[in-house]
């Protein structure tokens, strides 16, 4: 076997490998290919002649047996595979599926048993729960960068019939795998895969994650500008509108991409416009790896335009647009350009969804009443509150609920506006503070004066 070295040195542990035709297997030798030690493990027995198959073409193989549903077999497994090779530098989450021997489950929602659901979620998300939970500790402890691959299945996405369980585990792993957000200050990366990925290009996606040195890969936009946040924008628009598989998608003010990556990993057709070059291209770098492994038939597009320009689709074509973040960079005459051409280009029925902060009520109206509160525990704050961040001079069209409502109106929308709190206030030092101020952004009708972010949906009739 000739190796090529991409991972030299690195320890793989790679799970559900009982037979030399599984993905398993070959996910093992690509790892041996590229110069990494393996360790690997099943079920069942037949993992021991796997690994006397790889062992054969001069890999150092070892073989381990657990049933990884088990934390304390999977606490044993990890415990000897460290003893035998020093650590674990990659995972891959591959067992489930089927258990070695057995037949698939393909029983329909309707007729399964308590103890059929819980066996599918068990063996295909709790065993990968299992394993990096208790490998994690030690890669973070080690200090090197780490890599964990999840197998998922693309029925994690379009969830077809007949396969309830399996289903539904598969996109739990999908939402496992956003551990990349707990672990990432670590130089650990969580990635699903490998599924329809070429095998040099998923090498080359690996051997770059455990290199920290070669750049950092952007699987969730995470940089210093807040991916938290972000994630709690994310999750709401994309249970808000419901992105489905084979949905036209435009994202106007696409930035570094995130809105783009989910709604393509939703099966969604999304096209990322943003105004800044150098946003498209870290789009571009995170969506070119991500999709290069993870959905092969992924289809996305990235391309510079003016949000208040000529967009680039047909009257009618598209079932989505995302405006987040934006209005509030437009005038007011390019926000009404901005509004009529996405009208223009929603089919019938379609919808606009709207993120925009600040809330205007809340600077004339909440901020004041706040600033008092603060001045009494002897706090100063700025008159105007747009003094307190470096760059409120871009926001050159703040809204109101009613001021955004009624330009959704005048470009032809059915509009539906509301206010929902994202802020945490975690920057407050006092309890009592925090808690009261996220009060009052929930509940009505303070709700109108204190919460700062404002959200819409347009939809074209
Ligand atoms: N084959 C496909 O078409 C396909 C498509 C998409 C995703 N996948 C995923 O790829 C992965 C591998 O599938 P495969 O096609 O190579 O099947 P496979 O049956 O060869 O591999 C699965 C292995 O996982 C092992 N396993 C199951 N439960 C286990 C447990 N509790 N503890 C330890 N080992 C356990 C089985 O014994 C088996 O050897 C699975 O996660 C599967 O969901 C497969």
């Amino acid at each position: 076997m000739t190796r090529k070295g991409r991972v030299e040195g690195r320890v793989a542990l790679v799970t559900g490998v009982a037979k030399p035709d599984s993905i398993g297997f070959a996910t093992a030798r690509v790892f041996a290919e590229e110069g990494a030690s393996l360790a690997i493990c099943d079920i069942a027995e037949a993992v021991h002649a796997c690994a006397g198959t790889l062992r054969e073409t001069g890999v150092e193989v070892s073989s381990h047996t657990a049933d990884l549903t088990r934390m304390d077999e999977v606490a044993a497994m990890v415990a000897e595979v460290e003893r035998r090779h020093g650590r674990i530098d990659v995972l891959v989450n591959n067992a489930g599926m089927v258990v070695f021997g057995q037949e698939e489950d393909f029983t329909a929602f309707q007729e399964l048993s308590e103890e059929a659901w819980d066996f599918g979620i068990a063996i295909n998300l709790k065993t990968q729960f299992n394993v990096t939970r208790t490998v994690v500790p030690g890669m973070i402890a080690r200090g090197r960068a780490g890599l964990i691959i999840n197998t998922g299945s693309k029925q994690g996405i379009t969830t077809p019939p007949g396969n309830p369980a399996y289903n539904v585990s598969k996109a739990g792993v999908k939402a496992l795998t956003d551990i990349s957000f707990d672990v990432r200050e670590h130089e650990i990366r969580a990635i699903i895969g490998p599924n329809g990925a070429g095998k040099s290009t998923f090498l080359k996606l690996v051997s770059r994650e455990l290199d920290p040195a070669s750049g950092t890969l952007l699987l969730h936009g995470d940089d210093a500008a807040g991916a938290e946040p972000l994630l709690i924008h994310l999750s709401m628009f994309l249970v808000l509108d419901k992105i489905n598989l084979g949905m036209k998608v435009v994202d106007l003010g696409c930035g570094r991409g995130e809105l783009v990556l989910h709604c393509t990993r939703r099966g969604a057709y999304t096209w990322g416009l943003d105004y800044a070059r150098p946003a498209l291209g870290l789009a571009q770098q995170a969506l070119k790896t991500v999709f290069a492994q993870s959905v092969p038939c992924a289809s996305w597009a990235l391309q510079q335009a003016n949000a208040s320009g000529a967009l680039p689709f047909a009257s009618g074509s598209v079932d989505v647009v995302f405006m987040l973040d934006v209005v509030e960079h437009l005038l007011p005459h390019e926000l009404k350009a901005a509004l009529d051409e996405t009208w223009r280009i929603l089919r019938p029925g379609g919808r606009l969804v709207v993120h925009t902060m600040p809330n205007l009520w809340y600077y004339h109206y909440g901020y004041p009443l706040y600033r008092l509160l603060q001045r009494l525990r002897g706090q100063h704050l700025p008159a105007d509150p747009r003094a307190r961040w470096k760059y409120s001079h871009v926001h050159v069209n703040e809204q109101t609920p009613t001021r955004l409502r009624r330009a959704l109106l005048e470009s032809g929308f059915k509009a539906r506006v509301w206010l929902h709190p994202i802020q945490s206030y975690e920057y407050e030092d006092s309890r009592l503070v925090r808690v009261s101020m996220r009060a009052l952004a929930h509940i009505y009708p303070f709700r109108w004066v204190f919460c700062n972010d404002i959200f819409a949906i347009g939809s074209k009739a």
